[in-house]
């Protein structure tokens, strides 16, 4: 099977490189706006419908986005175009070619009051420029009728590029204090377990399986609960005192409880998810590694 990537520089794209290792009779084609890959902008309607034409790949992962959750607020546009008009474009693309498009969307389609973990048919009410720009997307992928699955997710990190374990990993060898909110809950999602169960649906022909599915990493956490574990499990003394939201002035308002309910996901793929902890602690020990 033929296999489109987008986005391959980022961290879900570089763990899918990762995971196809381990897939050698399928072959992936990776693109990024970099030229570390083939180039496909996927915000470019024409030379994507061209691309995905010329390649024939049967299924297409899209990993790229535009992540940037508060610079979002002050630059709609090029966040409407990266999340919502490149995932039209894909679509449209997987529709004319008669392949399936496996897009990846955000616990920040929701709004976050509840207190209890979110289910795929819960409204979306997004808080922010990001959230309302993914569920754009969303929408736009349905609208083409073209076959795919959308696959919500949250909190996620590892070894590349910059994200929330990466960091406190940093600031909890650097300083003696820090303050870390608590009052936002989710669960950390290692995109390595992310890249793998996406894997796991393509390699056992799952992928006809259409629909929005969520998938974490298993567990709650809040990010100060999260900053005490990547601090503990580094072995630093870092003196981490819970906060509110408040105390951190940010453009934009984030959900305080975003756990996304993986029923649905584990049921119709026969997936099983890793908990939270555990994945962190094997993606320390990876980023140990480089380091040393
Ligand atoms: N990160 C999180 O915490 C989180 C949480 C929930 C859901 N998600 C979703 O999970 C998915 C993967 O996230 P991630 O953290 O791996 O994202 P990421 O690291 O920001 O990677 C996104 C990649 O897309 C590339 N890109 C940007 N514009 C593009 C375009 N026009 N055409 C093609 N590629 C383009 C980026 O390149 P540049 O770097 O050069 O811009 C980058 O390599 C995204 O859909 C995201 O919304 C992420």
């Amino acid at each position: 099977m033929k296999i489109l990537v987008t986005g391959a520089g980022g961290q879900l794209g570089r763990e899918m490189q990762r995971v196809a290792g381990n897939m050698p009779s399928h072959t992936f084609i990776y693109t990024d706006v970099t030229d570390e890959f083939q180039k496909l902008d996927i915000t470019n309607e024409a030379e994507t419908l061209a691309f995905v034409e010329k390649e024939n790949v049967e299924v297409i992962v899209n990993c790229a986005a535009y992540t940037n959750v508060d610079k979002a607020e002050s630059d709609e546009a090029a966040a409407n175009l990266i999340n919502n008009v490149g995932p039209r474009n894909l679509a449209l693309a997987a529709q004319q070619c008669n392949a399936t498009l496996i897009h990846i969307s955000t616990d920040y389609v929701f709004q976050g009051n509840g207190n209890t973990p979110c289910v795929e048919t819960e409204p979306a009410n997004p808080l922010g420029v990001y959230g309302r720009t993914k569920w754009a997307g969303e929408q736009s992928i349905a609208a083409t009728g073209c076959k795919h699955i959308i696959i919500r997710t949250a909190w996620l990190y590892s070894k590349h590029g910059k994200n929330f374990l990466k960091t406190m990993m940093q600031l909890t060898r650097e300083r003696s204090e820090l303050k870390v909110v608590f009052d936002q809950v989710g669960t950390p999602t290692y995109a390595g377990d992310l890249a793998e169960a996406i894997a796991y649906i393509i390699a056992t022909n799952q992928h006809s399986r259409q629909g929005i599915y969520h998938y974490s990493n298993e567990g709650v956490c809040s990010w100060y609960d999260f900053a005490v574990a990547i601090n503990n499990a580094c072995g630093n003394n870092c003196r981490i005192a819970p906060c509110h939201s408040d105390e951190f002035p940010s453009p934009v308002r984030r959900p305080h409880y975003s756990v996304l309910d993986k029923t649905k996901l584990k049921r119709t793929f026969g997936l099983k998810v890793p908990y939270w902890h555990t994945s962190m602690l094997r993606c320390i020990d990876e980023i140990e590694a480089i380091q040393s």
